[in-house]
Formats: structure tokens, C-alpha cells, sequence
């Protein structure tokens, strides 16, 4: 089983995202500070999305993970459309446990998977005033290309900043609508 360890000491594993854990992930996001949700919504937590989403990861159009304490979801990081040659990636960490080394680890973990199945490169969006999420984003290698339009889970549409990251030779950013696959 994949782990990651806080700064802290405690070792966190990750699971697949399956029905087994839709109540603990909306548990997660319902926990969120109004801060943290303002930066990470990345879709509806509702039922049938959640099963939706589990569907896609379970038939290899998304990765989707879940960062867990043996009692609750401290953590949640995908890769959307990994069946396409540039996925997009999102991560989110509970408010407690910010701070302690787990984003870039899940963004290591992420792009590590990216590498492993060949794909062109990573891209993803961010709110403009996150600058934690940018030089976490900068510092893996992602170059700022633009900004857009996105759709967040909650129906507003957000300005962003768009990163790239390049994992073959002359890749390129696709031409795509920013918004939840689901
Ligand atoms: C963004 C996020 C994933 C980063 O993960 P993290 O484990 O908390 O990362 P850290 O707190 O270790 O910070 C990463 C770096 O940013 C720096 N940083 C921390 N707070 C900062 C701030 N307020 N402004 C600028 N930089 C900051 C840190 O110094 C750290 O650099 P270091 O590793 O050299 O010390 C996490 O904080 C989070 O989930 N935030 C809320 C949701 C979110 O923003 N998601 C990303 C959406 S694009």
C-alpha cells in the first residue's frame, strides 16, 4: 500500500477513490475552512457524481486518490482525463494538515504516475491569489502559460491561472474547456 509521511511523523496512506469512502470524502470537503474551499472545489460531492468519478477511475479515464489517517480523508489528488496525453491535475489537503510536506508529495505522486504511463504532460489551474499552490507548482517545474476561465464544483466560474508541465519533447497544451469531467 502507497504511503506518505507528514512532517509530523504520521504516515499517510493512499487509497483509490471507491463507494467504500464517497461518506468520508464528502465528510472532507464539509470540513473544509471557507478559505480552503475557495481554492479547492474541484466538482459536486454528491452521490451520483462521487459514483461517476469512481467509475472513471475504476475504468482508467481518471486517477483518483484519497489521502487517509486510519480515521478520516485528510487529502484528495487526481489526475483527470489520464487516458488523454495531458491530464489535469488538482490537489487538496484538509486545513490541519497543511503546511507539513504532504502537497508536494502529492503532486510527486502524481506526476511520477503521469511519467509512468507516458503522457505528453501535466497541466492545471489555480486561483490567483493562491500563491502557496503556485510555488509548490513553479518549484515541481510547471511554467505559468495563460490564464482561463474555470468552472469550479460549486457553479462559479473562477479566474485562473493555467500551468504546464512538459514530460516529452515538444509537448503541448491541448485546446480544452476548464471544467469538471463529471
Ligand atoms: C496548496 C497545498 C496543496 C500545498 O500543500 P502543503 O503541504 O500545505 O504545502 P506547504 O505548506 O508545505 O507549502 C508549500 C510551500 O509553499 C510555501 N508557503 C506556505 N504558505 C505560504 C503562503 N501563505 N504564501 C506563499 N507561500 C507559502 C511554504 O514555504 C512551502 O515551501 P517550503 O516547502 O519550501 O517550506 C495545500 O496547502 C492545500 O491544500 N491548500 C488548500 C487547497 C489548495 O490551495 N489546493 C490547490 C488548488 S490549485
Amino acid at each position: 500500500m502507497a504511503t506518505l509521511l507528514a512532517r509530523n511523523g504520521t504516515c499517510l496512506t493512499i487509497r483509490p477513490l471507491t463507494s467504500a469512502d464517497f461518506g468520508a470524502l464528502i465528510d472532507f470537503h464539509a470540513a473544509l475552512s471557507v478559505s480552503t474551499r475557495s481554492l479547492f472545489w474541484p466538482h459536486a460531492y454528491d452521490e451520483p457524481t462521487l459514483t461517476r468519478y469512481a467509475q472513471r477511475h475504476a475504468e482508467g479515464q481518471d486517477r483518483i486518490h484519497l489521502l487517509c489517517t486510519p480515521a478520516a480523508v485528510v487529502g484528495y489528488f487526481f489526475l483527470w482525463e489520464f487516458d488523454h496525453p495531458v491530464p489535469l491535475l488538482g490537489l487538496g489537503l484538509a486545513d490541519a494538515w497543511q503546511g507539513q510536506g504532504l502537497g508536494a508529495a502529492m503532486l510527486q505522486h502524481l506526476i511520477a504516475e503521469a511519467r509512468a504511463a507516458r503522457r505528453d504532460g501535466i497541466e492545471l489551474t489555480t486561483v490567483t491569489t493562491n500563491t502557496r499552490a503556485f510555488r509548490l507548482y513553479t518549484r515541481a517545474g510547471f511554467v505559468r502559460i495563460g490564464d482561463v476561465e474555470n468552472l469550479a464544483g460549486d457553479g462559479r466560474i473562477v479566474r485562473e491561472h493555467r500551468l504546464f508541465l512538459a514530460l516529452a519533447p515538444d509537448a503541448r497544451p491541448p485546446v480544452r474547456d476548464f471544467k469538471p469531467p463529471v
